[in-house]
């Protein structure tokens, strides 16, 4: 199969391969895999929590030239962006900058993917409107009136 030349730039020169720290904060990971062809994609994202803006990404990816062109890609394109932003890049974008054929379609939908899984750790994680650290938002919780009946 023949690679378009943005594939093959992507292929050869991949842009920031690599992971963060784990016990860094500001960092989530989305982790996603295609059943059909058994690729995995790894995608995490560094987020100012200030401001909600991905300064920074980093991708693993155990697949084919597409799949790694693709996440490659995306970790250009979440910089900057806010997690919304991020949220609304399209698989049919990524395919159509890499002139992905439709056979490797699916490879674009896996960097979707791993953007919308990455989005949702760190939201996970960090509960508040937007996926902000609230940290005035902790008010200290009243002691239970019903603790463990087990002591
Ligand atoms: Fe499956 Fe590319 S062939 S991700």
């Amino acid at each position: 199969m023949a690679y378009s030349d943005k594939v093959v730039d992507h292929y050869e020169n991949p842009r920031n391969v690599g992971s963060f720290a784990a016990d860094d904060a500001s960092v989530a990971t989305g982790m996603v895999g295609a059943p059909a062809c058994g690729d995995v994609m790894k995608l995490q994202i560094k987020v100012d929590p200030s401001t909600g803006v991905i300064e920074d990404a980093r991708f693993k990816t155990y697949g084919c030239g597409s799949a790694i062109a693709s996440s490659s890609l995306v970790t250009e394109w979440v910089k900057g962006k806010t997690l919304e932003q991020a949220l609304a890049i399209k698989n049919t974008a990524i395919a159509e900058e890499l002139a992905l054929p439709p056979v490797k379609i699916h490879c674009s939908i896996l960097a979707e993917d791993a953007i919308k899984a990455a989005v949702a750790d760190y939201r996970q994680r960090h509960a508040g409107p937007g996926g902000l650290i609230e940290e005035k938002a902790c008010a200290p919780s009243k002691p239970a009136d019903h603790h463990s009946e087990a002591a």
